[in-house]
């Protein structure tokens, strides 16, 4: 019996986990303490009255035989692929519903698309950036080793920071799988239609595929693209992810979908296929209750309470922003982004910032080193607060820790 040591190679605890238990080890210590929590990306705001009222409806489905769902795959269900179809194409997106996959969560999928891929493809990530994409792929045995400078031997680091405002550069070698996040997780910044088209351009000659995580599109306020499949090609090189958890709430219900085109073609055999072939072997899919509840947020009454919420993170990110950068701070994202990143005093490291800021004003953040190695001496604040919590958030930094 043998593990799969490509474990003992990560950490062994997973970022926003290690966060969480240093977190509890101070509450235990000073159970008076008054903490405001904007670490994890977690929403506080409750779901959008349209999908509560298609929840109570799913859950009376489910309590009479004529409107019983049992495995959501097997039933036929499509109505809530059909409510996705049409938001794409009020973009100018035309998928068909066998490219749309249901799932409990961008997270899994962007980790388990790895599993159609080869082992020896070349990743491609950005530093810093959401470390499920590091890990899955260190899991997958993708990665050599840990180097000393926090970088994985085996993977290929696209360089973007602070001179090219974060955004990713065109990879100098080969890279057969890229992972792109626009708005950015950990940044906040997102891309416009010509750096993506670079990107589309790029992975169509090179034949290789973007894995372009859109978990946050829907902050998006700006004249951007909010899909990959707006860029002309794409369908031949992307697959995208895309989540309710940010959008409408959903981190405790779990949905999400990923969008894998026929035309996408690897070696010869048709991606879309291959990710099917794999759903339908590991995933039961996503219960019919959760996707009315879903549905529900493509009603008219559903966008309008959804850009309601949205606007309200994205005043809070708004509002972190401008305080941050009153106090001195250099700031980025918090615009197309509820997430905010911003540069320590110099000298401090990201890690150090997160002990300072919980132990004099109990304010949790992300240090940005968790997110890679360039990400030290950076640190992520959240718009998923309350509004008076993030006030208070920013007050509490902005009187102790102003430059
Ligand atoms: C984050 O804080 O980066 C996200 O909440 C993590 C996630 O969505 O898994």
């Amino acid at each position: 019996m043998k593990i799969n040591e490509n474990f003992l190679k990560l950490q062994s605890s997973y970022l926003f986990s290690t966060i969480g238990q240093k977190v509890r080890a101070y509450q235990a210590a000073h159970p008076r303490a008054d903490i405001i929590r904007l670490g994890i990306g977690d929403v506080t705001r409750p779901l959008p009255a349209a999908s509560i009222a298609a929840l109570h409806a799913a859950v009376d489905d489910m309590s009479r035989a004529e409107t019983f769902k049992g495995y959501p795959t097997d039933c036929g269900i499509t109505f809530l692929e059909e409510a996705i179809q049409a938001d794409y194409a009020a973009r100018g997106v035309s998928l068909d519903i066998g490219e749309i996959f249901l799932s409990d969560g961008a997270k899994s999928d962007s980790g388990n698309i790895g599993d159609i891929f080869a082992e020896d493809n070349l990743v491609a990530v950005c530093d810093p950036i959401y470390p499920v994409y590091v890990d899955t792929n260190v899991m997958g045995g993708r990665a050599g080793n840990l180097m000393a400078n926090g970088r994985w031997s085996g993977f290929v680091y696209l360089s973007c920071g602070e001179e090219s405002d974060f955004l990713p550069a065109l990879p100098e070698s080969r890279a057969d799988l890229v992972y792109l996040c626009s708005p950015n997780n950990p940044t906040g910044m997102a891309m416009n239609a010509a750096q993506l088209k670079a990107w589309v351009d790029w992975a169509n000659e090179q034949g290789s595929i973007l894995l372009y995580d859109g978990a946050y599109e829907a902050f998006i306020t700006e004249d951007l693209p909010r899909s990959i499949y707006e860029i002309p090609g794409a369908k031949t090189c992307a697959i995208e992810f895309r989540s309710f958890s940010k959008t409408a709430g959903f981190t405790g219900v779990r949905c999400a979908y990923t969008v894998v085109p026929r035309e996408l073609m690897a070696g010869g055999t048709s991606v879309n296929a291959l990710w099917a072939r794999r759903q339908a072997t590991k995933f039961n899919g996503v219960s019919y209750i959760t996707q009315r509840g879903a549905e529900a947020t493509f009603t008219p009454g559903g966008r309008a309470q959804v850009r309601d919420t949205i606007q309200y993170y994205l005043r809070n990110a708004g509002v972190i922003k401008a305080g941050l950068e009153a106090a001195g701070f250099r700031v980025w994202g918090g615009v197309n982004s509820p997430y905010v990143w911003f540069k320590a005093r110099e000298g401090l490291s990201s890690w150090e910032l997160f002990d300072l800021l919980l132990e004099e004003v109990q304010v949790v953040g992300t240090p940005g080193s968790g997110f890679g190695p360039s990400g030290e001496g950076y640190f992520r604040l959240t718009g998923f607060g309350t509004a008076e919590r993030t006030a208070e958030a920013v007050e509490r930094i902005s009187r102790r820790f102003a430059l």
